[in-house]
């Protein structure tokens, strides 16, 4: 297998996502000349090179040289005519090819790469623009151990990855993680409301919320102790966490994360659908 410091990435877009990979290849130890990226807009461009010293092309073919992975960090409703744009120049270099586009099938990268190109589909998260990610992969039978290494290596820089053995759970990594900010966002955005309306200033409810949230998820993440465990420690018999558990209890809380679970697995199966 190359060394990390041998390898070459070629990113096909050059917007958030993209950024914050390179930014996150670059803390691992990557050499800028390790890697080149294309986008057709001047801006992110220029928010590449200035920041990492990247070399950035407005053509997806241009310097395309001989790459060990290319990363495709655009929109989906684009990913064909992208694809369709390199895939030439991929059969020529044999790269693994890595999809962050949500809802993007691998049989459709297949039918516009080629059969025998080997593909890791992913889905990342918005934390990952803070290097503090959750993303899903999945890879086709072409992709060999060393390209699953290496691509642990890329999406480990910008946080946590696992792989899944049937694709179909990729729609589930992307109700449970890839939506899962949002829903952190709303259980916080009512707790800070509530707390003002009774009486907390704005600022010190958005503090202690913003402190809870990460705090709890350092606590699971650090203590040996699952997650059930964990509340039930904080609960002491007729105290005030159990007023409120009791609350959310009447009112079927888990119901209501289920269906919402379920409604968002169904859509990431249908817009994938909609993508053929
Ligand atoms: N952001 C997330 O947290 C997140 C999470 C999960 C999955 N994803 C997936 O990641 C992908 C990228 O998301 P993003 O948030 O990074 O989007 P983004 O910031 O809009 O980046 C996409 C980039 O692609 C560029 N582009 C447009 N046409 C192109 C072409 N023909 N060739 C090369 N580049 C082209 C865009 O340039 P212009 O702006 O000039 O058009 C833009 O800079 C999406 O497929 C999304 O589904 C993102």
């Amino acid at each position: 297998m190359k060394k990390l410091t041998d390898l070459k990435v070629r990113f096909v877009g050059a917007g958030n996502m993209a950024t914050s990979l390179i930014g996150g290849l670059i803390n691992r130890g990557f050499m800028p000349s390790q890697i080149r990226a294309s986008d057709p807009g001047g801006h992110q461009r220029q928010a590449v090179t200035e920041r990492f010293g990247v070399q950035t092309f407005d053509d997806n073919n241009a310097h395309f040289g001989i790459p060990d992975v290319v990363v495709f960090a655009v929109k989906p409703q684009i990913m064909k005519k992208v694809t369709l744009d390199v895939a030439n120049s991929i059969a020529e270099t044999g790269a693994l090819v890595i999809s962050i586009a949500a809802g993007i099938k691998v049989k459709h990268l297949e039918s516009w790469l080629s059969d025998d190109t080997a593909i890791v589909r992913t889905m990342p998260n918005t934390p990952a623009l803070i290097g503090e990610g959750a993303t899903g992969l999945y890879a086709n039978q072409n992709v060999n151990k060393t390209q699953r290494r290496l691509t642990e290596s890329i999406m480990d820089s910008v946080g946590i990855s696992h792989w899944v053995d049937k694709e179909f759970k990729i729609d589930v990594v992307t109700a449970l993680s890839g939506s899962g900010p949002a829903y952190f966002f709303l259980f916080m955005e009512y707790m800070q409301k509530t707390a003002i309306e009774l009486g907390l200033s704005p600022e010190v409810a958005a503090k202690l919320t913003e402190q809870t949230a990460l705090g709890s998820a350092i606590l699971a993440q650090r203590s040996p102790d699952d997650i059930k465990v964990l509340r039930e420690k904080v609960t002491s018999p007729k105290g005030t966490t159990e007023a409120a558990l009791k609350s959310f209890n009447n009112n079927d809380l888990e119901r209501t994360i289920k269906q919402a679970i379920n409604a968002a697995n169904d859509r990431s199966k249908q817009l994938s659908d909609d993508f053929s």
